[in-house]
C-alpha cells in the first residue's frame, strides 16, 4: 500500500483542472488525473509537472458521463495506489453553443447535465463508498470530497440555463453529501470560481474582459486556475479541518452583491 495520501482530479488535462492537480502534488499528494483521453497535449504537460514536485502521476481516461465506466475507474486506481483520499470533481463543460432559454434544446441539456451533475454526483458516490471502506484500513485518513460549482450556481444567465442548472444541482450535491458523510468523517466543500482564465471563457474574453473592468468582479481582475488551486491545497492542507460543507467562492468578490 501507497503511503502517500492520494488525490483524484476530474478534467485535469487543461484549466482549473490541471491548476489544482499541481497545487494538490506540492502539496505531496500522488495524483490520478482524469479527463477524456490520456493522450492530449494536457496530459503530457501535466505529468511532468506533478512528478517534478517528488510524487507518482497516473494519467486516466474517462468520459465522466459515462457512470457504467466508473467502477473500473475507481477500482483502477486503487490497484495503483491503494487509497483515495482526496476527490476534486472538477470536469465540466459549457454549452456548445449559448442560445436563449426559448432555443434550448433538449439534446444539449442533456450533454450538460451527464457531464456536469449525474456523472460527477456518481463518480463521487462510488469514491465515497471506497472512503468509508478505507476509513476502517488506515491510520490518519482524512478524506475529502470537493465539487467545483460556479457562481452560476447562484447567478443567472438565461442564454445558458442548462450550464446554471446543472450547477445549481452540483452544489446542492455537495451540501447533501456533506450532510450525508460529516458524522462519519468525510469532509465535502463547494468551490465556486468566478471568471477564470481557461480554455472555456477564452471564447467570450473580450465580453468578460470588459464586464471585468467595468466593475462587474470588485477585485477587476480575471481569475486564474491558480486561485482555485491554491483554495483546494489550503483545504488538503488541513487549514479548514473544524469546518465542513462550506462553499468557497472565488471569485474576485462576485458574490458580493451591493448597490
Ligand atoms: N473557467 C471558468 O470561468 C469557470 C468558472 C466557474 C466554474 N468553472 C468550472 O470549473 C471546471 C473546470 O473548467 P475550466 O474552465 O478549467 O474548463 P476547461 O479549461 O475547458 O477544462 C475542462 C476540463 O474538463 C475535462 N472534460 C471535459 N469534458 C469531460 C468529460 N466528459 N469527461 C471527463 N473530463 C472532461 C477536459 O479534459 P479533456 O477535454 O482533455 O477531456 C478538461 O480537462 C468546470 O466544471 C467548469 O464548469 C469554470
Amino acid at each position: 500500500m501507497n503511503g502517500k495520501p492520494v488525490a483524484v482530479i476530474t478534467g485535469a488535462s487543461r484549466g482549473i483542472g490541471r491548476a489544482v492537480a499541481t497545487a494538490l502534488a506540492g502539496e505531496g499528494f500522488d495524483i490520478a488525473a482524469i479527463a477524456r483521453s490520456v493522450n492530449s497535449e494536457g496530459m503530457e504537460i501535466l505529468g511532468p509537472e506533478v512528478e517534478k514536485r517528488g510524487v507518482q502521476f497516473f494519467p486516466i481516461g474517462l468520459d465522466i458521463s459515462c457512470t457504467t465506466c466508473h467502477a473500473e475507474v475507481v477500482s483502477n486506481i486503487l490497484e495503483r495506489y491503494g487509497r483515495i483520499d482526496f476527490l476534486v470533481n472538477n470536469a465540466g463543460v459549457a454549452p456548445l453553443q449559448r442560445k436563449d432559454l426559448l432555443e434550448m434544446t433538449e439534446e444539449n441539456y442533456d450533454r450538460i447535465m451527464n457531464i456536469n451533475l449525474r456523472g460527477p454526483v456518481f463518480f463521487a458516490q462510488k469514491v465515497a463508498r471506497e472512503m468509508l471502506w478505507l476509513k476502517g484500513k488506515l491510520q490518519d485518513y482524512k478524506p475529502c470530497i470537493i465539487f467545483i460549482t460556479s457562481v452560476s450556481a447562484g447567478l443567472s444567465s438565461p442564454d445558458r440555463t442548462e450550464y446554471c442548472i446543472s450547477k445549481a444541482g452540483l452544489s446542492m450535491a455537495s451540501t447533501v453529501f456533506a450532510d450525508r458523510f460529516v458524522k462519519e468523517g468525510i469532509r465535502v466543500f463547494e468551490i465556486r470560481p468566478g471568471i477564470i482564465m481557461t480554455d472555456m471563457t477564452i471564447r467570450q474574453a473580450e465580453k468578460y474582459t470588459k464586464l471585468i473592468d467595468d466593475g462587474f468582479v470588485p477585485q477587476r481582475r480575471w481569475g486564474m486556475p491558480e486561485d482555485v488551486g491554491k483554495a483546494v491545497a489550503s483545504i488538503a492542507r488541513g487549514d479548514w479541518d473544524y469546518s465542513a460543507g462550506m462553499v468557497f467562492e472565488v471569485s474576485g468578490g462576485l458574490n458580493i452583491h451591493g448597490f
